[in-house]
């Protein structure tokens, strides 16, 4: 099997896993602050995910939100993994939550996976291959005026209400376009842009296990990802993001 078939059996495994489970208040855990949670699904999703890759690819690395990341592993694949993508969703509303699998060769991205879990859609790109929403080929949307697009960030506390240097610019942008929505999952919201459903994505917070499936997806969608300075997105590391349905927009939207 190669490792996107290895990807796919194991997140549709893991969403039935978690579409049948009945989560119980003592399985949630704070980690920074009340805002910032865990539960057991979590970790034991996570663990479901590693050991599956694991155990067919061994050299490979994993960087995922739940667990410290393997000791460094000799091959050059490396697999950012978020078991569950939007857990403040999954735990007061068990929908909008997703699985987010991005697979890369050092710096080349080989495949993106985010199961939409409730909805069972799975979004999906292999390099080269476009992008997908189950069997249907999807693309970003063709909307370049700045007073039509869809504005998406995954919620009003880091975006807009705690103090950064992009504040003014947000609410300038935010005024402009012709609306603002908050899903609470960076993957699934990445998706939205790549399906053509919202315009454009921003958030000041994001980790490689947020966005490194998503970007792929987007990319192969005809979108582009950016830091918010217009900068390439790390790959590693935490970073801001900003995502376009196209490459287009990108002056438009650094210059608001
Ligand atoms: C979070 C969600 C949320 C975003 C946070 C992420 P998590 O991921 O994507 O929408 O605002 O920055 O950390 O914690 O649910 O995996
Ligand atoms: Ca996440
Ligand atoms: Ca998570």
């Amino acid at each position: 099997m190669d490792r996107f078939n290895v990807a796919v059996d194991v997140v549709q495994n893991a969403g039935d896993l978690l579409r049948q489970c009945r989560l119980e208040e003592s399985e949630i855990c704070q980690k920074m602050g009340h805002q910032d949670l865990v539960t057991h699904w979590d970790r034991r999703v996570e663990r479901m995910l590693r050991s599956a890759i694991l155990e067919t690819f061994p050299q490979d690395s994993i960087v995922g939100e739940e667990y410290p990341p393997e000791e460094c592993r000799a091959g050059a694949v490396t697999w950012y993994i978020d078991p569950i993508d939007g857990t403040t969703n999954f735990i007061n509303q068990h929908q909008n939550y997703a699985i987010s699998v991005g697979c890369w060769e050092g710096s080349l991205p080989l495949f993106g996976l985010v199961l939409d879990v409730e909805r069972k859609t799975l979004y999906w790109a292999r390099h080269g291959g476009g992008a997908w929403q189950n069997q249907t080929l999807i693309h970003t949307s063709g909307r370049r005026e700045l007073s039509e697009l869809l504005l998406t960030t995954p919620g009003l506390q880091y975006t807009f209400l705690e103090p950064h240097p992009y504040q003014e610019r947000m609410i300038r942008l935010s005024r402009k376009v012709r609306g603002v929505r908050c899903l609470g999952s960076v993957a699934l919201e990445l998706c939205e842009v790549a399906a053509g459903r919202a315009d454009l994505f921003v958030t000041m917070r994001s980790s490689p296990w947020d966005h490194n499936a998503a970007r792929i997806i987007l990319e192969e969608a005809g979108g582009a990802t950016f830091t918010v300075d217009g900068d390439e997105l790390p790959l590693g590391q935490k970073s801001t993001v900003l995502a376009l349905n196209d490459m287009e927009l990108k002056d438009c939207i650094l210059c608001v």
